[in-house]
């Protein structure tokens, strides 16, 4: 018999019953004050410029990338001592996440979700066909976790821990002492998402001396401020970088973005006087925040700031924000823990300066 039509919904995974998808709506507004995704925006243009001339100079498109990434990874694994075969370099840090199910995931077992966290995790378990077992943060404004009871509800079908620090979206980072104990007790995999430690206190890198079922993963969208050019790394024991790479789609990383991460990663004052000024613009919107009205916002160790709307409609100041003031911030109501919040992300003064009047005026009017 033929294939018809109709066959198609039958022979295709469809995890999210046609309602999936990871993308955040298509933006069809006028967008001035782009603070939605936490994209780094005070990386100097000139820099990039030239970073990118010396990039056009050195490459050749017509040839493939290196399979690997191997001259990324000898730089990264140099800079957080360890040896090269300890890291994978991926398409942006959801290429990593999407391994790492892959990687120890198959129908019926399952992955433990602290919430709320970043929804990409829940979003790959899913596709892979897993289950979740979740465990709560507890409310705002500590957002933190409780070890006993994350430790109890684990089961013998969890085989991977996903744990976010600093966490998106409540930019908390949880203490040394709460994720050792994690790490040392969890009786599977621990992926340790830290896409925003550059902007907190600490990095969790030390420890994969001592414990080989932590991986912990990076992202160069955020502080390197690369998110267009998508490269994402993990570190990890030997065992399982090298399964890991076994995974990976050959040539996964496209030769321009490779070479530019390897510039990027060179220009150290670059990087420490861009990540100083976006902790000083961190505290001073945040310092701003609680002066107004009407808002209860939370201290972060990121680069962006969660708030919770008191008399308003989350979504529709969102939408206000956006129609009215072309201001794009994040809605993250749908998240527990997360009712009515949004979520701001720390760019240039003028776009801070701006979002802050913006709410001000949305908040105020009735
Ligand atoms: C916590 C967290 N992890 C990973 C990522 C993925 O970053 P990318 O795929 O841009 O490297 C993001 C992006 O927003 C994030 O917030």
């Amino acid at each position: 018999m033929p294939f018809k039509r109709d066959d198609l919904p039958r022979l295709v995974n469809d995890p999210f019953k046609g309602k999936g998808g990871f993308m955040p709506d298509k933006i069809r507004d006028k967008i001035t004050v782009r603070v939605g995704l936490n994209e780094n925006l005070t990386f100097p243009k000139d820099v990039i410029k030239r970073l990118l001339q010396q990039v056009a100079e050195t490459i050749d498109p017509r040839v493939y990338p290196e399979d690997y990434c191997d001259s990324l990874c000898e730089i990264l694994a140099k800079e957080n001592k360890l040896d090269p075969s300890q890291v994978i370099i991926g398409n942006g840090g959801d290429k990593i996440i999407d391994l790492m199910v892959r990687l120890t995931i198959y129908k019926g077992d399952s992955a433990v979700l602290v919430l709320p966290t970043y929804p990409m995790y829940e979003h790959a378990i899913k596709v892979q066909g897993g289950e979740i077992t979740t465990c709560l943060l507890s409310p705002a404004p500590d957002f933190d976790i409780n070890v006993d009871e994350l430790l109890a509800s684990v089961t013998s079908r969890d085989r991977l821990l996903f744990l976010c620090s600093p966490n998106n979206p409540t930019g908390n980072q949880f203490s040394q002492e709460k994720l050792e104990k994690i790490i040392s007790s969890f009786p599977g995999i621990v992926a340790l998402d830290e896409t925003y430690s550059d902007f907190a206190d600490y990095s969790m890198v030390p420890l994969l001396h001592k414990y080989p079922n932590l991986i912990i993963m990076k992202s160069m969208s955020k502080f390197f401020g690369m998110a267009g050019m998508r490269i994402g790394y993990a570190l990890a024991d030997e065992f399982l970088i090298k399964r890991l790479k076994e995974l990976l789609p050959a040539f996964n990383v496209n030769i321009a973005s490779l070479e530019l991460a390897k510039l990027v990663l060179q220009e150290k004052k670059v990087l420490q006087k861009m990540v100083s000024e976006i902790i000083a613009e961190r505290e001073r919107t945040f310092t701003a925040l609680q002066t107004i009205d009407g808002i209860d916002a939370y201290p972060s160790s990121t680069n962006f700031i969660l708030f919770k709307v008191l008399e308003k409609e989350a979504q529709q100041v969102q939408q206000t924000l956006l129609k009215e003031k072309g201001v794009l911030v994040r809605n993250m109501s749908a998240l527990p823990r997360c009712e009515n919040c949004l979520r701001v992300s720390i760019t240039t003064k003028e776009n801070n300066n701006k979002f802050l009047e913006a709410l001000s005026a949305v908040l105020q009017s009735s």
